[in-house]
């Protein structure tokens, strides 16, 4: 079936609706096809519906395909870099996209795929450059490298139209600062589902981790 375009407006708005389902968007690096059901079963049930993906391993298409399957998940594809990553992550299942930055290539790749993208910006400027084309919801990454919740407080009042998901180096201890910001929707974060506990199967542990993070309050 061919895909529906989408304007950058109506992708923001796509995308708003998503982080606003929980504080916490886990970003998820999966080795084992075999770990997709369970994890997002254990996220899903700690009240982390929606799922980042990242295409950083052979498995993550057949991952965000396995966890498309599970109800009440929102599977999502990160470290979405090229027009082919959009496409192949759209194919797959992926119900949004997240890339650490923005290009022309893959903006229009999002739009003409129909995906909601969170696109990513580090700088005002680059802030300024995803407003001006439409996109008004934007990642923020590297979140602490690249200023930290200070960074991100400073740039509310100068361009109050845009909303952020907070991503790299977000962790229990500082999630807060983030999400009390009013120009930040949700954070991402690894923390949720460390590889150890994946590799051990220890999905209880998982859901505990997640229903913190679900908890965690926003401004
Ligand atoms: C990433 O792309 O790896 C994310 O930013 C996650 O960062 P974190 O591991 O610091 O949460």
């Amino acid at each position: 079936m061919a895909p529906a375009p989408l304007t950058a407006a109506e992708i923001s708005r796509r995308t708003e609706d998503i982080c606003r389902a929980a504080p916490i968007v886990p970003v998820l690096i999966v080795e084992d096809v075999a770990h997709a059901r369970p994890l997002a079963e254990a996220l899903v049930a700690g009240g982390l519906p929606a799922l980042e993906v990242t295409l950083r391993t052979p498995a993550a298409l057949e991952v965000i395909s396995e966890m498309a399957k599970v109800p009440g998940g929102i599977p999502g594809a990160g470290t979405l870099l090229t027009p082919d990553d959009v496409k192949r992550a759209r194919d797959a299942g992926a119900r949004f996209g997240v890339s650490p930055g923005a290009s022309e290539a893959l903006l229009e790749a999002a739009e003409a795929e129909g995906l909601p993208l969170l696109p990513g910006a580090a700088t005002a400027t680059e802030a300024m450059a995803l407003l001006a084309r439409g996109y008004t919801v934007l990642k923020f990454f590297p979140a602490e490298a690249a200023g930290g919740a200070a960074f991100l407080k400073a740039l509310a009042s100068p361009l109050p139209q845009i909303r952020f998901c907070p991503t790299g180096g977000i962790s229990p201890t500082n999630a807060e600062a983030y999400l009390s910001l009013p120009n930040v929707l949700c954070a991402g974060g690894s923390w949720v589902a460390p590889k150890a506990l994946m590799e051990a199967g220890d999905w209880a542990e998982i859901t505990r981790l997640a229903r913190e993070a679900a908890a965690l309050p926003r401004g």
